[in-house]
């Protein structure tokens, strides 16, 4: 077992969004980083996170998880984990996917630096749940197997079963020795559903979607701070509540952000 803590955090509008308190963040964490193995899990590529690191001062992350799931790479040397990105399965089949999704007229399908073999996103502006579920229901008679996010009341995307946020960060978090106690994971929108079905310690940020809130499962701590506040007022709880204490020592104590 690692005798660090995972800590795996989307950015936009959870690390991102508040620059002062995304600053508290950075100082944090600057002081705890050897006790930290960190990972940006975004709906971004790989390549726009890496841009969003020096053009956002972000802390340089160990591990991206990109794409929603569907990418994973080491920050530093940039190696993707090939292991973990062609795993998708045969059933997941873009062309039927575009077919089926033509029919629906009220999505619109992003462009296409956004879409890969793994990934098939859409726009649908304010989307009803049954909507949703029908288009699932259409994929599943078309025999393709595949998982809907909806985020931001606009984007959807379409992704191979298990390959996700919450799927990546499993990957990781065995490839590397953690127990699911040891990762804490925040959120803040429907891509990062996933990230709280798996036993990790929950992070959920203030400004989080209401359907996020009501659907993640498991072990969640609902921070009354949002951003990058709530994101260390997670840490701090999760470190108060469990057995982190002795691996992080003094710097991320329990105080208000
Ligand atoms: C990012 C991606 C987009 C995706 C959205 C939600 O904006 O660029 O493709 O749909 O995140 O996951
Ligand atoms: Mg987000």
């Amino acid at each position: 077992m690692s005798d660090r803590i995972l800590l795996v955090t989307d950015l936009d509008g959870t690390l991102l969004g508040d620059a002062s308190a995304l600053e508290q963040f950075r100082l944090r964490l600057q002081m705890e980083r050897r006790a930290v193995t960190l990972v940006y899990a975004s709906g971004r590529t790989v390549e726009a996170v890496r841009h969003a690191v020096a053009q956002d001062h972000l802390p340089i992350p160990d591990y991206v998880i990109g794409s929603v799931g569907t990418e994973l790479s080491e920050f530093i040397t940039g190696a993707h984990d090939e292991c973990w990105e062609l795993s998708a399965g045969r059933a997941f089949d873009v062309k039927t996917i575009r077919r089926v999704a033509a029919k629906v007229a009220a999505l619109k399908p992003q462009p296409d630096e956004f879409q890969s073999s793994r990934k098939a996103s859409y726009f649908i502006e304010n989307a009803a749940v049954q909507e949703l579920h029908d288009l699932a229901a259409m994929l599943e008679s078309a025999e393709v197997d595949a998982d809907l996010f909806y985020s931001g009341n606009r984007y959807l995307d379409i992704l191979p079963q298990g390959m996700n946020k919450g799927g990546a960060a499993t990957f990781l978090a065995r490839k590397l020795h953690f127990d699911a106690t040891q990762v804490i994971v925040c959120g803040d929108s429907g891509n990062d559903l996933s990230l709280y079905l798996h036993g990790f310690c929950g992070v959920l940020v203030a400004n989080a979607e209401t359907e996020l809130v009501r659907r993640a499962a498991g072990p969640v701590y609902h921070s009354p701070f949002a951003y990058a506040a709530g994101v260390l007022d997670g840490i701090r709880h999760w470190i108060h509540e469990s057995n982190f204490a002795g691996l992080l020592g003094g710097a991320i104590t329990r105080r208000a952000p």
